[in-house]
Parts: structure tokens; C-alpha cells; sequence
């Protein structure tokens, strides 16, 4: 086990499926700051080193308070609306929570020693060029993608600002009462209770374990130059592989017929580009990271049930 230190993490967007696994990574450490949104309080930790807070990133006056009265060395920036098709259908507010809010934060942290370190998203990537580097030109088709990389620009235009990107692949694993589900969630509800599941079969992302993504931002903290990295999990899959990979790690009797279809099935949701597979040669070699098979961390995730404290 590391040393704790004395440096301070503000953590936004706290309540979520990549604040619960950092939460965990981080909190014998570090003093966490953690911002909590809509959701009321949770009781993520009893631990002694984390402070909760109520943070509206929209609100340009709290945010500023929040940073003056945490003094923090990181702002871990999560806060963001991301599910594409939420995206889809309400541009504003995702462009007023995930750009404006942003650069309002670059601002602030401007001129300042705070390091920020943003999550941004494979989806900044078309899916025509795939395995995506971080030198691959971004071209995003959705909303999400648009706004973050808009985000991306600016925290790479801000003068004086420590900053690293992270651009993650599409993340799994358990997450807190009241956040987003995700793939592994979602189809693990769905293989108890239907008969048949459509599957698409021909749209390719390495799906990253948000355990994995956590211990990456572990190592970036107090990183001295800006930098961005991609990271994704070992293995390029389907959604239709994805859940044969879950059927075998968690071990799921008579499981319901799968059914493999194109990403053209499924009318009422925005296309998903074809493929969005990040490389991840530079978090290998910068980073030491060594991606794990999405099956070891489907067992993992099965062997490591997150507790609510
Ligand atoms: N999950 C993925 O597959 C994935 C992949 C690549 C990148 N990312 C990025 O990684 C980050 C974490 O993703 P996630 O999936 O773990 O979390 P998430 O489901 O995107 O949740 C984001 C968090 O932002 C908060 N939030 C939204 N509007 C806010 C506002 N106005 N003020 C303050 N907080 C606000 C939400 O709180 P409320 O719900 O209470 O509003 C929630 O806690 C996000 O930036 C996401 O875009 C995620």
C-alpha cells in the first residue's frame, strides 16, 4: 500500500460509475473533494479523507467558490452529460454542461499549479479509421462527440493550464445508486428476464473496465506536462461478443438466444459509428499499462461486488 499525501482532489460529477471506482483507488491516499450533483449525499465512504460537497458545474459563482474553498492540487473533471442519445435530443444543455461548463473551469484553474484532468470519450472518433492514435484526426458524428471534443480544443488552447486529456473507450463495471447503467448492467438484467436478446454484430469498440480506467488516472495525477492518452481494454469486440462475454464470466445458466443483427436494427437509436477501438500503445509505454482481456475483467467484476460504503 502507497503513503497517504497531502494533496487535495476535487472530484465533479462524483456520483457516477468512474467516481465510485475512483473513489475506491484513491481515497487512502489522497483528501478527496467529492461534488455530488442531483443525486442527494451518498454515502459512497465513510473514510476519514473525503469531504462531499453539492456542485452544479453550470453555476458559474459555486464553481468558483468550491475551487477557492477546496484549494485543490487536481480537479478530476467527470461532470458531464453522456449518454449519446440523451445527447441526440437535447443539445443545449449538453453544450452548456459539457463545453461551457469547461471552459468556465479552464479559466479558473488558469495561471494556477492545479492540474486538471478531463475524461473525454472515443465517440470524438468517426469509426471509419479505426484502431484510433492519439495523433488520428477526431471527427466525431455525435452530439457527445461534438461537445467533448469542443471541450478537448479549449483545454488546449487555455493559456498556463496543466491539463490531461483521457480519452476513454465505452467503461463497464458496477455502478452507484442513482448513476447511468451501463452495457455490462444493462444486458446482465436483460439475460435474466427475456427470451431472446438483438445483438449488434457489426460495430467494434475495446470496452474499457471502469476499475482499469480508474487506476490510468491514478497514475496521471501530478503528471507535469499536458498530454493526451487513449485508453481502451484489450480486446476489440461487438456488443454480440461483449455479452457472450458475459454469459461466460458470470457463469449464467440457459441463457436467453442471442441474435446477431446489424447496427441498422435498431431504428429509434442514434447510429453508432463502426468502429471505435483506441490504441493504446502510448498509455502502454508512457503509463505502464498493461490492458486486460475483457473476460479476466468481467471475473473480476463478478469476484468484486462494490459494496455501498
Ligand atoms: N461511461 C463511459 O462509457 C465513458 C466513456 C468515455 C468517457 N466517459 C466520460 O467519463 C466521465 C464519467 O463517466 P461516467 O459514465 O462514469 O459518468 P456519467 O454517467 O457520465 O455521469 C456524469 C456525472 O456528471 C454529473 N453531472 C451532470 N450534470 C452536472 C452538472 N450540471 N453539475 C455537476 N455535475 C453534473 C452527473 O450527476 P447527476 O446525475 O446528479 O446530474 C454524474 O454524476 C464523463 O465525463 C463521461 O463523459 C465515460
Amino acid at each position: 500500500m502507497r503513503k497517504p499525501t497531502h494533496t487535495k482532489i476535487l472530484i465533479t460529477g462524483a456520483v457516477s460509475l468512474l467516481g465510485r471506482y475512483l473513489i475506491q483507488q484513491l481515497s487512502d491516499r489522497f483528501q478527496l473533494f467529492l461534488a455530488f450533483h442531483r443525486v442527494p449525499q451518498p454515502v459512497i465512504s465513510s473514510h476519514p479523507q473525503i469531504r462531499y460537497l453539492s456542485l452544479d458545474v453550470t453555476n458559474l459563482s459555486q464553481v468558483e467558490k468550491t475551487i477557492s474553498d477546496t484549494c485543490p492540487d487536481v480537479v478530476i473533471h467527470l461532470a458531464a452529460v453522456s449518454n449519446i442519445e440523451y445527447c441526440q435530443t437535447h443539445p443545449k444543455e449538453t453544450r452548456i454542461i459539457n463545453i461551457d461548463a469547461t471552459s468556465h473551469l479552464c479559466q479558473i484553474l488558469s495561471h494556477s499549479p492545479t492540474q486538471l484532468i478531463f475524461t473525454s470519450s472515443s465517440q470524438v472518433f468517426s469509426g471509419q479509421n479505426a484502431p484510433y492514435r492519439e495523433t488520428s484526426l477526431p471527427h466525431p458524428v455525435s452530439i457527445y462527440g461534438k461537445t467533448k471534443l469542443s471541450a478537448e480544443k479549449i483545454i488546449l488552447k487555455t493559456k498556463s493550464l496543466s491539463a490531461t486529456i483521457i480519452r476513454f473507450a465505452t467503461m463497464f463495471g458496477w455502478p452507484p445508486d442513482g448513476a447511468r447503467e451501463n452495457d455490462a448492467i444493462f444486458y446482465l438484467q436483460r439475460l435474466q428476464n427475456t427470451k431472446k436478446i438483438y445483438l449488434v454484430n457489426d460495430r467494434f469498440y475495446n470496452p474499457i473496465y471502469a476499475l482499469r480506467a480508474a487506476q490510468i488516472i491514478d497514475k496521471v495525477i501530478k503528471m507535469k506536462t499536458s498530454c493526451i492518452f487513449h485508453v481502451g481494454g484489450q480486446d476489440r469486440v461487438s456488443r454480440y461478443s461483449f455479452v457472450q462475454n458475459l454469459i461466460s464470466a458470470f457463469d449464467i445458466k440457459n441463457p436467453p438466444i442471442l441474435v446477431p443483427v446489424t447496427g441498422n436494427y435498431f431504428k429509434n437509436f442514434f447510429p453508432r459509428p463502426l468502429d471505435t477501438t483506441l490504441s493504446t500503445g502510448k498509455v502502454k509505454q508512457m503509463l505502464r499499462f498493461t490492458p486486460t482481456s475483457l473476460i479476466t475483467d468481467l471475473r473480476h467484476m463478478v469476484n468484486h461486488p462494490l459494496s455501498s460504503d
